[in-house]
Formats: structure tokens, sequence, C-alpha cells
């Protein structure tokens, strides 16, 4: 696990949510190599809703029916993706990605918003990131409640 990476990413926490994601997400692109999009989806009004990002634009909405950031929401759980290419409802935002990192960010069990990352290269995502990421997911867990976003 990359600490200097977390404690980077944890210093961006601040009571603002989109300042804060919007920050997170800058961080991530530039420490992550190979990545041609990394952002975040949040859950608002029964659906997946694009949050602060860097990379192409991306599709706004996303049912929780759908891709791989759909999966993640009804599952809880991470996904990680070799080959996008192969997930039949794959939504590509990018028609370069390849490979997919997903985290979801869960309070009480219930999955508030996703951590989202895209590479234009196949299987691009290790399991040491895999984990990097579940701990962000962890550390804005703790920031929603402390800071009751998304208000
Ligand atoms: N690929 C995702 C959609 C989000 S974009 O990658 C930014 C999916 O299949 O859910």
């Amino acid at each position: 696990m990359n600490e200097l990476l977390i404690r980077q990413i944890e210093s961006f926490i601040e009571e603002d949510m989109i300042a804060s994601l919007s920050n997170i997400s800058a961080c991530i692109m530039m420490n992550y190599d190979d990545l041609n999009w990394a952002g975040f989806y949040l859950v608002k009004n029964g659906e997946l809703l694009l949050g602060p990002f860097q990379g192409k634009p991306a599709c706004v909405h996303i049912p929780f029916d759908k891709g791989v950031c759909g999966k993640t929401y009804r599952e809880k759980k991470t996904q990680r993706v070799d080959d996008v290419l192969r997930i039949q409802d794959h939504i590509a935002c990018d028609s370069d990605s390849r490979s997919e990192l997903c985290v979801p960010i869960l309070i009480n069990e219930e999955c508030v918003a996703e951590i989202d990352l895209d590479s234009p290269s196949f299987s691009r995502f290790t399991e040491k990131e895999e984990k990097e990421m579940i701990q962000v997911a962890k550390l804005l867990s703790e920031a929603w409640i402390k800071y009751q976003w998304p208000n």
C-alpha cells in the first residue's frame, strides 16, 4: 500500500464535498499512470450521477442495472475488470477504455457513491491499487458522515 499517496489523498478531504472529490480525482490521475479517466459517481434520485472527475466528458446518468458502475452499486463490491470489451453491458464513456476499477463508498452497508478509474490498457489495475482505492473509499465514507455530505 502506498501510504504516502493515501495520506496525500486524505489531506485533500475538507468540509466541501465537491472541492474534496475534485482534488482527489486530480490526485489519483497524477499519481497512477496510464489512466484515461478518474472520478466519482454519486448516488442521487435512484441512479448514479456524474461527480467530479478528470478525463473526457462522461455519461451523466447511469441506471443501477447498467454497466460496471451499476454492478458495483448492486453488489456493494469492488469491480476490477481486466477487459471491459468482454463485459456485455459495459458503458464506454471513452472508447479508449480497456480496463476499469470501480469501488463503492459505503455507509452502513449502503452505497452512497463510487470511485471509478479507467485505463486504455488491458489488465491495468493491480491488487495493491484495489486495496489503496478501498482505503480511500473508507476515508471518504468517514468524511461523508463527519461533514454530512452531500450537503
Ligand atoms: N464504464 C462505466 C461507466 C463510467 S465511465 O467509465 C466514466 C460503466 O460501465 O459503468
